[in-house]
């Protein structure tokens, strides 16, 4: 009856049953996991907001493959703020970046063909690949001291078949949070070049990267080595992630740029998927969007604090370096079993968090949590968290 697209199962895991069966029981949860800016205690400007929904304009059906000028407009104009020149014309709105990694994926693979994803990572791309019918391949990030987290490109090029079909990177990449360099974008570019790849950037993340790295590539919008396509969204940008617009920005050399946006747009004008109220509203809610950053910047840059404070105390602790995004990694030096761990913490502290195989880290021993949390919550879930991590 069913299609072969779904080889997953569709029962919840022990950490959900477990945290369902407590929330049932009115148990008081420290959810170090929050990555839903909406319930995390931040002040959103709800008459702006709102009253941006309101325009009349939305009361038109003007259908658009590439999304309403004004809305593409007012995201160009966010990337001119960060010293990228970008036309409206290279854009293309969708209403999510999974929607967007659809469309993509549609655009560039056959079923059966592969794309290279980080590891660790994103836990989504099994699902947004499997339902396209598309191979994900993970290609490793690997931890250095100094450098932090760096793509091992020996690896991935080794993991290039003649069935790949584009190369996802995520800058910063969540969990780790590490932006890639240009030396490492040059010899992606030479990848693609050599096998007919392309390159698909997701950059959520991208406006919160902390530290100044000169090497960074703060984003790949305007990379014109190779089709490149740069996915972000309001999700992120503004803390808004049910207002449901996000867009995909399309550079590369010019023949192949423009077969790309032309095919696109096929794609798009089948599903039409945007509302009208969000894109009219688009142009006023990006003007909110360094209220809403710094919100959540300072909201990082205390929980980390708070985080490194505690943990310091700790020696078989680690808070690897953190060059961007949302999330905390706690590497543990002593014999962990992370499912054991999470559940036990659960189970009798009610603190929730991310053990490391839920992003797929290559090996156990580490622990995620969420520096969006509400500060009351982390840090009283921190505390319990390591005091559990310190027992004997
Ligand atoms: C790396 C990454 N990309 C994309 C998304 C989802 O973005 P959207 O809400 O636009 O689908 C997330 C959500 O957490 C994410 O972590």
């Amino acid at each position: 009856m069913f299609s072969s697209r779904f080889t997953w199962s569709l029962h919840t895991n022990w950490l959900s049953r477990l945290l369902e069966s407590k929330r049932a029981a009115g148990v008081e949860i420290l959810d170090l996991t929050e990555s839903n800016p909406t319930q995390s205690n931040f002040e959103y400007d709800e008459k702006e907001i709102l009253a941006a929904l309101a325009a009349p304009e939305a009361l038109r059906y003007e259908p658009s493959p590439r999304g309403l000028l004004a809305a593409r407009q007012a995201i160009a104009g966010y990337y001119t703020s960060l010293g990228r020149r970008v036309t409206p014309d290279a854009l293309h709105l969708t209403a999510s970046t999974s929607e967007g990694y659809a469309y993509l994926f549609k655009l560039l693979a056959n079923p059966g063909d592969e794309v290279l994803a980080p590891q660790p990572s994103y836990p989504l791309f099994d699902f947004l690949t499997a339902l396209e019918s598309v191979q994900l391949i993970h290609y490793p990030l690997r931890y250095h001291a100094a450098q932090g987290w760096r793509i091992d490109i020996e690896m991935l090029a080794a993991s290039i078949s003649t069935k790949t079909r584009a190369l996802v990177i995520v800058n910063p990449n969540n969990p780790t949070g590490s932006f890639i360099n240009h030396d490492e974008l040059a010899a992606l570019n030479s990848l693609c070049q050599e096998h007919d790849l392309a390159l698909i950037f997701d950059e959520v993340f991208s406006d919160y990267g902390c530290g100044h790295e000169a090497q960074r590539v703060a984003t790949a919008v305007g990379n014109t080595a190779a089709l490149t396509f740069v996915l972000s969204g309001l999700s992120k940008t503004l803390g808004l992630p049910q207002m449901k617009l996000a867009w995909i920005h399309v550079s590369g050399p010019a023949a192949l740029r423009e077969e790309a946006q032309e095919r696109l747009d096929f794609i798009n004008d089948t599903y039409l998927s945007v509302g009208a109220p969000i894109q009219h509203a688009a142009a006023k809610l990006l003007a909110l969007r360094q209220a809403m950053q710094q919100q959540i910047q300072a909201r990082i840059a205390e929980n980390e604090v708070f985080l490194h404070a505690q943990a310091g105390t700790l020696p078989f602790v680690e808070i690897l370096k953190r060059e961007g995004g949302w999330c905390a990694i706690l590497a543990i030096a002593k014999p962990l079993a992370e499912e054991k761990f999470t559940v036990n913490l659960l189970e009798q502290d009610n603190v929730l968090i991310h053990p490391g195989y839920f992003f797929d880290f290559e090996k156990e021993g580490f622990l995620v949590v969420s520096l969006l949390t509400d500060p009351a919550i982390f840090q009283e879930g921190v505390a319990r968290m390591l005091a559990r991590l310190a027992a004997p």
